[in-house]
């Protein structure tokens, strides 16, 4: 079956209205409020070492193992956060210590399998983006986890932020009118450790794009449709992990995007930025997405993964003025901490695994118009308005 049939055999209109599972079922761990969740983490790599440090903080979590294929990454991360067990493969993890939540920081293309073995040995999931490979996948993953009784949910947590909230609330009080447009930009001159980024089931639109097309959908509603142009700007990279490789995934893109409520939005995204705040946007002082409507105009400062203002004019105040520059607690890795409070305290946290779903067939549609150069319907939805 191609995702159109899928589509249309499985209308994914409904979504929002299905049953989740409880969180209740944290209860049925035996967990209550002074309680610990039990945490594996997979996949040692470079982003690893930014959720550790966080994970080993928070009073909701008890990092019980990690595993990684490349052992000796496993044994250094384990000594590194004194974690007590450390396994060089999902079989041996899976079988190993008992845990609650898999948290999975491994290639974007293991995210899909390993999800799926998971939930099918009881674990709940928070899982880097993408959720899964591709859209059907994603939707398998999700109907899995609610048949075990299980919880799964994918990165990003933007979210979380405050500027997030911050914009979502003068949408929702109708500050900017009838909003008309919006863009969004993200990217860097790509990842040098590893090939999975460039190759097939990689590029920049998981990796980066996500990000902005979360945080778009998240205030402006599901998306009807796509247009997008995508393309190889650079055939050929080297790599830490692999050499000289042929780049196979997108690593530009531009997508379109018409929302439920007539918005339409603009995310660029690619591997061929010059940035000159760096990687991390560190001291960026210029609005990385910009949103318009009838009565005002509205500017996130910084990326939206770390947003550090918001800057607003409207029609009753004309002089832009900048609101939450405060970042609170939020940062951008906090993910797998939020929902294990989340599963601790029975707390339905914002990140929701319907709105990752959209996300990830938003990346598809995108794909495709590019293929099929057409504009391309998306059939699922997600709960919305995200902040109520
Ligand atoms: N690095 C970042 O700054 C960053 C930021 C946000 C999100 N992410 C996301 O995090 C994920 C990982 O990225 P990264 O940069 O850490 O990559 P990485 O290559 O540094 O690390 C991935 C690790 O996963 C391990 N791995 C791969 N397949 C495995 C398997 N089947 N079982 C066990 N271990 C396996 C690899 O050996 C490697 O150590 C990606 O989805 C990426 O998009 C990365």
């Amino acid at each position: 079956m191609n995702r159109k049939e899928f589509l249309k055999k499985f209308a994914m209109a409904g979504t929002a209205a299905m049953v989740i599972p409880s969180l209740a079922k944290a209860n049925a761990f035996g967990l209550g409020t002074n309680k610990r969740l039990r945490v594996a983490v997979i996949g040692c790599g470079s982003v690893s070492g930014v959720y550790l440090p966080h994970l080993v903080r928070s009073p909701f979590v008890e990092v019980v193992a990690v595993c990684d294929i490349k052992p000796e990454r496993a044994k250094q991360r384990a000594e590194e956060f004194h974690v007590p067990n450390q396994y060089p493969h999902i079989d041996k993890l899976l079988d190993g210590v008992d845990f609650d939540l898999l948290v999975n920081l491994t290639d974007m293309q293991e995210h899909g399998r390993l999800n799926k073995m998971a939930l099918l040995k009881g674990k709940n999931v928070w899982s880097e983006k993408p959720l899964a490979n591709s859209y059907r996948e994603g939707y398998d993953l999700l109907q899995l986890s609610k048949k075990q009784g299980l919880r799964i949910w994918g990165a990003p947590a933007v979210v979380n932020s405050p500027q997030f909230a911050f914009m979502a609330k003068q949408i929702n009080e109708g500050k900017l009118g009838k909003v008309a447009a919006a863009h969004a930009h993200y990217g860097h001159l790509g990842p040098t450790w590893s090939a999975f980024f460039y190759e097939k089931g990689g590029g920049s639109l998981p990796d980066l794009g996500v990000y902005n097309l979360t945080t778009l959908s998240g205030l402006l509603g599901p998306v009807k449709s796509v247009v997008a142009m995508t393309n190889i700007l650079t055939p050929e990279r080297a790599v830490d992990d692999k050499g000289k490789i042929a780049v196979e995934a997108e690593d530009n893109a531009s997508v379109l995007m018409e929302h439920e409520g007539g918005a339409i939005s603009h995310v660029m995204c690619g591997f061929n930025y010059f940035d000159p705040y760096g990687h991390t946007g560190t001291g960026q002082d210029k609005p990385t997405i910009s949103l318009v409507g009838t009565r005002g105009a509205m500017h996130l400062i910084g990326y939206d993964w770390a947003p550090f203002a918001v800057e607003i004019a409207t029609m009753d105040h004309e002089q832009p003025q900048r609101f939450a520059t405060d970042t609170g607690s939020y940062v951008w890795q906090e993910g797998a901490s939020v929902i294990s409070r989340s599963l601790v305290e029975g707390i339905e946290p914002l990140i929701n695994a319907e709105h990752s779903l959209h996300v990830l067939e938003i990346i598809e549609a995108a794909r495709e118009s590019q293929k099929e150069r057409k504009r391309i319907s998306l059939a699922s939805t997600f709960p919305y308005p995200v902040i109520k």
